[in-house]
This record gives structure tokens, sequence and C-alpha cells, in this order.
């Protein structure tokens, strides 16, 4: 009999020996690897039971197709048909195929029941939220024990939540570790080109253009690695230099009356808002200090929010999204609710002269590319202290969103806009207007007036009389 496809040796055969007991398998690593290959195997291990539902899913129409040529070679007794395809095994058994271009792209597989999920090239998928949604439908109803097997290179718009979700650097690799919430099993198991010896064979050349790729796609792409973030934005930015202890950053001004104080807000009301408090020194040191974060809150609500916040601390301007000054009714409440208003959000926010709310609130300037260089900017890490400081446990979505923004493909002095932005928009927004206070000057307390008077008495007083 004609074996039709074998795993190659070490880890495809090993991520194809993975037994059911675990729950998401992740088979990640450089380009060329053998992942998809291993995808498409994996799913039909499924297969023996007639009662079998499957489902890949890929970033878009066109690599669907290329999954789906590759599978039409080596699913030789399946039936492929439809818009999606739908694969047909003689036993009855099914695979279904979908991609993500569509608008309801991550909740339009809710409510079905498939026991495999084959998520190729995860790490398009930008945020772990639209990922569990994906998954809300692997579930059991027959023989086969539900699993999901993902691939990944490193460097996508994905690569944050599957570093952490996977554990990659914290974890042995290709050793399942047991998730604490779920009590379900994951893995990770790495692939690098060097494993796959059908491509070194077949296409030398192509390992030589891994190679010729400047650092860190090189890095990414060809070694598989995953701690060097190719797409990264903020490269600079690192916990252990950028977040302080509130006791430390006092040492470099925090708190002084002096400082000048502004919050930065992105409004959102389906998709997060967020409102950034930050104070500068009159050496240009920034520290974060507060951070509203949260979803569907009517304008006026956050603005209430705000200024609890704000209370007993003086704030020079808030900075809001331009766009929070277009008219916009609050239509999404019903008019007779006690909330309608048909002002602009900055409107609302800003509250009326008997409630005050968000203080001094004025439109940010939106220049984004020069508003990231800006933030990227004092970011830098010199010899001095940084310049950027989140003060710890004061910020944790602006901390966590930091370093999940990667350039965008097309125009990568911008940021990629489909990420989790919400935070870091609303510190660009107050960052872009701080005005840097002047050198404090020196408090004297009364005694210390009188003590320093002692010491250097002013000079007599005299009196002249120019008349003879
Ligand atoms: N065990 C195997 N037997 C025969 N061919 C294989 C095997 N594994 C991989 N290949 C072939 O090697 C090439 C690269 O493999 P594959 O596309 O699976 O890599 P990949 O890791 O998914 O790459 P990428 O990161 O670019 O998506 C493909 O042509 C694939 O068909
Ligand atoms: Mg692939």
């Amino acid at each position: 009999m004609n074996t039709l496809w074998k795993a190659n040796p070490g880890p495809q055969e090993k991520v194809l020996s993975i037994d059911d007991s675990v729950y998401e398998i992740l088979y990640g690593g450089s380009r060329g690897g053998g992942k998809s290959d291993a995808g498409v195997v994996w799913m039909l291990k499924g297969t023996v039971d007639p009662s079998f539902t499957g489902l890949v899913i890929r970033r878009n129409h066109t690599d669907l197709r290329q999954w789906l040529d590759r599978a039409r070679q080596l699913y030789k007794n399946a039936k492929f048909t439809g818009k999606p395809t739908v694969i047909e095994f003689p036993n009855g058994s099914k695979v279904y195929t979908g991609h993500l271009k569509d608008q309801d792209a991550f909740s339009q597989f809710q409510g079905w029941s498939v026991q495999r999920l084959l998520l190729e090239e995860a790490g398009q998928i930008p945020r772990e939220e639209d990922y569990l949604k994906l998954i809300s439908s692997v579930r059991s109803t027959n023989t086969i024990k539900p699993q999901i097997f993902l691939t990944a290179n490193p460097g996508g718009p994905g690569h944050q939540w599957l570093l952490r979700r996977f554990k990659i650097g914290d974890r042995k690799p290709n050793v399942a570790f047991k998730d604490t919430i779920s009590g379900r099993y994951r893995i990770y198991c790495p692939a690098t080109i060097f494993d796959n010896p059908k491509l070194m064979e077949a296409d030398p050349q192509y390992v030589e253009y891994l190679k010729s790729l400047p650092s860190p796609l090189k890095e990414a792409w060809l070694e598989g690695r995953w701690d060097i973030f190719a797409g990264q934005y903020f490269k600079e930015f690192d916990p252990a230099y950028h977040v302080m202890e509130v006791e430390d950053a006092k040492k470099l001004g925090y708190g002084n009356d002096n400082n000048n104080r502004y919050i930065g807000i992105d409004w959102g009301y389906a998709a997060p808002h967020a409102a950034i408090f930050m104070e500068v020194t009159h050496k240009n040191r920034v520290f974060v200090f507060d951070e509203i974060y949260g979803k569907e809150l009517h304008p006026m609500e956050l603005g209430e929010k705000i200024n609890k916040k704000c209370q007993g601390i003086s704030i020079d301007m808030s900075l809001g999204d331009p766009s929070m000054w277009t008219r916009n009714p609050m239509s999404w409440r019903a008019e007779h609710a006690s909330m309608y208003s048909d002002a602009t959000i900055a409107h609302s926010m800003k509250g009326n002269s008997d409630q005050p709310l968000v203080p001094n609130l004025v439109p940010a300037n939106n220049d984004r590319v020069n508003g990231w260089r800006n933030m990227a900017q004092l970011m830098k890490v010199t010899d001095e202290p940084p310049n950027f400081i989140i003060i710890k446990g004061c910020a944790p979505n602006l901390l966590r969103t930091i370093p999940e923004q990667i350039c965008d493909e097309k125009k990568p002095e911008d940021l990629d806009t489909t990420l989790e932005d919400h935070a870091v928009d609303a510190c660009r927004y107050g960052l872009a207007h701080l005005d840097v206070p002047g050198e404090p000057k020196e408090r004297k307390s009364k005694d210390q007036i009188k003590y320093e008077s002692l010491l250097h008495p002013e000079p007599e007083s005299f009196n002249y009389d120019w008349r003879d």
C-alpha cells in the first residue's frame, strides 16, 4: 500500500501523537516547519467516527483555498462541496471550513457543535476575546473528545495573547500544563524549518530567503523565536523599567505640587472607553497614576467616574478623542429615558454649571504618527531613569496593551488599528499636550526664613543725605 503522507520525524511526529487529554495544541514557530500539513492530518484523525464534525478556519478566502488544495491531495476519498466548502468523508463524518473576513467573523460559529477546530495562522487573530468566541463551538456529542489545533508564526497581531495563553518561555515546550481556571490542558510545540526536510530538499532557496530577512523578522520566521517580537511598536517598553513603586516614583518627582496633571480620554460604548491620568514634572518626566477602563457607560456616567477620581487633585487639562465633539445623539437609549441627550459625547462628559464633571475638557491633537513617535520617544531607555513611568498597580490595562501594539502592515509608522488600542490612544491624547512646568520654587517655612535671616542678615539700611 502506498503511504500518502508520513510525518517528519521529530516535532511533527510528536505533535500528531498528542492524545485527547490535551484540549488546546499550539504548533508554532518558524515558517515552513510543516505546521499546516500537520493540521490537515490532525483533523483526519477525528473522522474515524461517522458522527464527527470538524471545523477549519483560516484568515481569509485565499488562504482557505490554499489549505483546501492541500486537503484535496491528502483527503483522497472525501467529497468537497459547497461554498464555503464542506468536506464529507465516506463514513459520513464532515469537516466544515470558514474564514474570518466577514463582519460577524468570530461569532458566526456560536451555537455550533464541533469536536475538532483547526485554527490556521491563529497569530492573525488580534484579540484573545475573539479566539474565545470561536472556541465556544468546540464540544463533544460523540466519542471524539474536543480538541483545538492552532498553528502560528511569531510576530502577528495575536503574538502577545498566544505567548501568555500557552506560557511560551515560562513553561517547558512539548509538555502539557493545566490551566487553573478551566482545568483543561494546553501544550505548545515548537517547529522550525530545519524539522521539515521535505521543504529543505524541494526548495533550499527558501531557507536562504529566511536567512536574508532583517532582524527581528529573521529570528521570528527562521528560528521561530517568540521572545523577539518582530512587529512590536513600543520596542523600548519594558515593565521592569517603566513600572515603578510609588515610593520610588516620588523620589523622581512624582506627586510634587508643581507638576502639571492631565487626563487623556478615548470614548467607546460597545468598544471600551479609557481615561488615563498622568502628571509631568519640570524635568519632563511623565507618571501615569490612574486609569478608568470599561464598556457600556453613558458619557455622563463616565464623566461622573472621572470627576470622582479628580477629587482633591487639580487637572490642568483633559484631552478627548476629537470625534467626541461630533454630534452624536445617544440613540442607543430611548428618548424618554433620563439619560437621553442629543448633545455631543464631549458635552455630556463635561457636565453643566450645576454639576461640572470632566475638568477642562478639550479636543486632543489627533496626529497619530507624531503622537506614537512622541510616546515611543518618552519611553527611550538611557542611563537616566525613564521619562515614562507607570505607577505600579495604577493602570493595568495600559500596561497590558502597550506591549501588544504592533506596526500597521501598510503604514509601519502607525499602529495596527485592529488591536485593543483604547488605553494607548487615551495616553497619546494626553501626552500630545503636556506642558512641562517651570522649576518649582522652594517653599520656606516662617521659621526657616527667620533662621536664614539670622545667618545672612540683611545689610543695614542706609540713608543718604545729599545736603550739606
Ligand atoms: N510530512 C510531510 N510530508 C510531505 N510534505 C510535507 C510534510 N510536512 C510539510 N510538508 C510540505 O512542506 C511545505 C511546508 O510545510 P507547511 O506549509 O505545512 O509549513 P508551515 O509551517 O505551515 O509554513 P508557514 O509558516 O509558512 O505557514 C509544504 O509544501 C508541505 O506540503
Ligand atoms: Mg502554514
